[in-house]
């Protein structure tokens, strides 16, 4: 008896303990039905999908919400050894830049179209931060079909933002540069030699294609983030800049030394009309486009040549300058298009400007100076109003439609959720750790959708199972709904997580391409059938037509390949189903795989370096005879005799 008073005394003790033992915070902000909050039922798909950027991988990666599952990696600006992005004949000239091949990036934001300002499904953008480039992603096939370079820009930080209905994706330089024709200049020359650029690139609004419509030169600022003004703004961009100091070196310090910087507020409709009038002067600028076809699936690449300059010193009206504290980080734009919102790095308090009191200071000439002749406007005059003690090192903010916004708070690690009207901070939540952008679904659009809110954090540290000195960045979910914020999930993100969008899912799941009719395929070495599959010579290369269908390649043997020989294996995958890809891989090509979609044609280069007999297979389980999916192919000393024979399906 006693014995047993002592044990449930001891339980009782012990379950205490582990309740004490908890991490700190997991147990007061994680409540009881978090669970089934984000509990997805198998079968059963998503509310949200989620496009999250890749950061230093170069690719986006979709995510369904609120489970946080990963549903691809789509891979944009980096090669993905996968399905053979970068790797494949056809989509090699999708990474061409005005520097050759560049099959790498450092994928920042995205930001999904938009009409009427509101999430129309129909491309997502993505900008490349190094090689500066945007990319256009179609959202019925979750593939890249456009790139675009951006020339006269570095760190292409300041991309890619879109206007209300996508008539511009907008992209600032990060890196002010020489911009002239002699661009070997010195370094500490930078104020008078270096410049910044704000590139608006064009969209059609049917086929979504891409150009550079025309480039605003700047001062030699920093250009970090932007945003479109939309509603009664439309017509106006808003982009953050910082190192208003003009410094060159140890930015760390140099760059932090002004109390302000400033948001460039860029009238885009009057640069429009500029240039109807004929103003604006073609500079030689070289930059590479980048197109795929879904016909012919393949990219073509072509570099133009010139683009059509502004400069804001001689158009007076079109760049004004709102002093901002202290090195902005994000500038966002509210719902109503009203409130214009800068996250000063260093900055104490959080400013929150109004556009018509903007517009009112400008048709005042309420000026405190000018920057090359461009106004600066009086601070005071533009402010909406300063939320106070917000937090440590506001980054970025989002909206729920109801009124209130939400900031990111790198050093003090939260979220901070503050009344856009009152500027009345409201609730605040921890992130594990360090904060940096966070996303509602519709959040930057007229019409945000405020469910929930996730914060990708940069600081991964002990969230999950130790892997190395290398660990998954980390991404949290909360539930916005109410009142009060509340932590339901964490889950780790493919590379660095940057910006992400989110939008309903019923926006375009039932627009998905499942496979590409044949009868559309107008490949050049397409084939239509398994009868026309064969190998031919052509000097020196030696084209493989092969078809792949359930489960197997036509030839499968193929003979008098000689050393010095390019071998292009192009390859039909003849299926007319969903989710039948066939793979295709070769042993000791210097390459990757292919994946080749149903009614796709793709095309595998492979240079033989020895003589032998090499197989190949199919690499994606596609059936009960998939490890039956294989071939040979013979390669002879470069004097050999041997003719081209194949086999296409004979018995033996
Ligand atoms: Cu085709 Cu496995």
């Amino acid at each position: 008896m006693k014995t047993k008073i002592w044990l449930s005394t001891f339980a009782v003790v012990m379950a205490a303990m582990v309740i004490g033992c908890k991490p700190k915070g997991a147990q007061s902000t994680l409540a009881g039905d978090a669970a089934n909050k984000v509990y997805v039922p198998p079968g059963q798909h998503d509310e949200f999908y989620n496009l999250v950027s890749g950061g230093f991988n170069g690719q986006m990666s979709v995510v369904g919400l609120p489970s946080g599952r990963t549903l691809k990696i789509l891979p944009v600006f980096s090669v993905h050894p996968e399905n053979g992005w970068g790797y494949s004949e056809e989509s090699k000239p999708m990474l061409n830049t005005a520097n050759g091949f560049v099959p790498w990036d450092d994928l920042h934001h995205i930001s999904v179209s938009t009409t009427n300002a509101e999430h129309d499904g129909r491309w997502a953008f993505a900008n490349g931060n190094n090689t500066p480039r945007i990319a256009r992603v179609d959202l019925t096939t979750f593939k890249t079909v456009e790139i675009i370079e951006i020339p006269n820009s570095a760190g292409n930080h300041s991309s890619p933002y879109i206007t209300e209905n996508t008539e511009y994706v907008v992209a600032g330089t990060r890196f002010s540069v020489p911009t002239g024709e002699d661009r070997d200049v010195s370094i500490d020359s930078y104020k008078d030699n270096f410049k910044g650029t704000i590139s608006f690139l064009s969209v059609d609004k049917n086929s979504g294609h891409m150009d550079i419509a025309f480039q605003i030169e700047a001062p030699p600022f920093n250009f970090d983030l932007a945003r479109a003004g939309k509603k009664k703004s439309h017509g106006w961009f808003f982009f953050s800049t910082y190192n208003t100091e003009m410094a060159h070196t140890l930015l760390e310090v140099n760059a932090s030394q002004r109390d302000k910087d400033y948001i460039m507020a860029v009238n885009w409709k009057r640069a429009e009309e500029y240039i109807k009038e004929g103003k604006g002067k073609k500079i030689k600028a070289p930059y590479a486009h980048n197109v795929w076809d879904e016909e012919t699936h393949m990219a073509t690449s072509t570099i133009k040549e010139n683009i059509l300059s502004l400069d804001p010193t001689e158009l007076k009206d079109i760049l004004y300058f709102i002093p901002c504290p202290k090195s902005p980080h994000g500038t966002d734009t509210d719902p109503t298009g009203e409130y214009i919102i800068g996250s000063g790095k260093l900055a104490a308090i959080i400013p929150v400007f109004s556009f018509t009191k903007m517009l009112e200071a400008i048709e005042n000439e309420d000026f405190e100076g000018t920057i090359g002749g461009m106004p600066v406007l009086n601070y005071e005059s533009v402010l909406h109003g300063e939320v106070e003690k917000p937090g440590l090192g506001p980054l970025h903010t989002e909206f729920d439609g109801r009124g209130n916004a939400y900031t990111s708070m790198f050093v003090s690690s939260e979220v901070v959720k503050w009344n856009i009207e009152t500027l009345e901070v409201l609730d605040r939540v921890p992130t594990y750790y360090s904060v940096g952008h966070l996303m509602i679904p519709g959040g930057p659009t007229g019409n945000p959708h405020g469910k929930y809110m996730v914060a990708y954090n940069k600081i991964t540290k002990d969230r999950y199972l130790p892997t190395g000195p290398e660990l998954a960045h980390s991404a949290q979910l909360y539930d916005i709904s109410g009142d009060k914020m509340q932590l339901l999930l964490d889950f780790p993100t493919i590379g660095e997580p940057h910006y992400a969008e989110a939008f309903p899912a019923s926006l375009i799941k039932d627009k998905q391409v499942k496979f590409y009719p044949m009868e559309h395929n107008n490949h050049p070495r397409a084939l239509k059938g398994i009868n026309d599959a064969r190998v031919e010579r052509d000097g020196n290369n030696v084209h493989v037509y092969m078809t792949s269908i359930r489960s197997n390649f036509r030839p499968d043997n193929i003979e008098g390949v000689r050393l010095g020989d390019e071998v292009y294996f192009h390859v039909t995958n003849l299926e007319q189903d969903w989710d039948v890809p066939h793979g295709f891989a070769i042993k000791g090509a210097n390459t990757a795989e292919i994946l080749i979609m149903p009614g796709e044609t793709a095309t595998l280069k492979w240079v033989p370096d020895r003589v032998g007999v090499f197989p190949f297979y199919c690499t994606d389980f596609c059936s009960a005879l998939h490890q039956e999916m294989q071939g040979y192919i013979r390669v002879s000393s470069a004097d050999s005799n041997v003719p081209i024979k194949y086999l296409t399906g004979e018995a033996e």
